[in-house]
C-alpha cells in the first residue's frame, strides 16, 4: 500500500515514453539523490543506531539503481549530464517541522512518500511499455520494461522501510503516525499537482 493521497493520471505513462531520454536522465538524478538522502541520514542522526544499517543498505541499493539507469542511458547513446533539480523534493520537504523529534518523523515520512510516488510513476511507465509490447522478450522496448518493472518493486519496499523506520525511531502512537502521514500525503499531492509540466521529469 503506497499511502498516496492522489493518483497520477494513467496517461502520464505514455507521455513519459514520448520523452524517454529526458525521463531517464531525471530518473538517474533521482536515484543519485535517493542515495545521498539515505547517506545524509547517517550523518545527521548518528545518535539513532536503528537508522544506521537500513540507511547504509538503502544508499548502496540506490547507487546500484543509479548505475543501472546510467548504463541504460549510455546504451541508448546518451550520457549522464548535469541537470537543474526538479522542485518536487524541496517543496515536499518544506513541510517538515524544524524541531526534533517531529523533524525526524517528517523527514522519514516525506522520504516514504517520494519512494511511493516514484514507485507509482515507474508502474505507469512499465504499464505503458507493456501496452506497446515491451513486456515480450526480444521486443525493442523490453530492456526498458525490465528496468522499470524491476525497480518499482524496490521502490515499493523502500516506501515501507521508511514508514517502518518512522515507527521504530519516534515514540508516537499509530493513530498519530497515520494522521501525520495522511497530512504529508495531502501536501505531496498538492506539490505534484502544481509541478511544472513543460519539462518531462519523474515527478512533473
Ligand atoms: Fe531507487
Ligand atoms: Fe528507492
Amino acid at each position: 500500500m503506497l499511502h498516496l493521497a492522489a493518483g497520477t493520471d494513467e496517461r502520464w505513462g505514455q507521455w513519459a515514453l514520448e520523452h524517454m531520454d529526458a525521463i531517464l536522465l531525471d530518473h538517474a538524478h533521482c536515484e543519485k539523490k535517493a542515495a545521498s538522502t539515505a547517506l545524509s541520514m547517517i550523518f545527521r542522526y548518528p545518535d539513532r543506531p536503528q537508522l544506521m544499517m537500513p540507511m547504509s543498505a538503502l544508499a548502496r541499493e540506490e547507487l546500484e539503481h543509479f548505475e543501472q539507469v546510467v548504463a541504460l542511458i549510455r546504451r541508448r547513446g546518451g550520457e549522464f549530464v548535469r541537470q537543474e533539480p526538479s522542485p518536487y523534493a524541496a517543496r515536499l520537504m518544506a513541510a517538515t517541522r524544524k524541531h526534533e523529534p517531529g523533524r525526524l518523523l517528517d523527514i522519514l515520512l516525506c522520504c516514504s512518500l517520494i519512494e511511493a510516488r516514484s514507485c507509482e510513476r515507474m508502474q505507469l511507465i512499465a504499464g505503458a511499455l507493456a501496452e506497446r509490447g515491451g513486456d515480450a522478450p526480444g521486443h525493442e522496448l523490453h530492456e526498458l520494461y525490465g528496468l522499470y518493472n524491476g525497480l518499482l518493486v524496490s521502490e515499493a519496499r523502500h516506501h515501507a522501510t521508511y514508514v517502518e523506520l518512522a515507527r521504530g525511531c519516534v515514540q508516537i502512537d499509530e493513530a498519530e503516525l497515520q494522521g501525520r502521514l495522511a497530512e504529508l500525503a495531502a501536501h505531496e499531492a498538492s506539490v505534484i499537482e502544481a509541478a511544472p509540466r513543460e519539462q518531462p521529469r519523474m515527478h512533473n
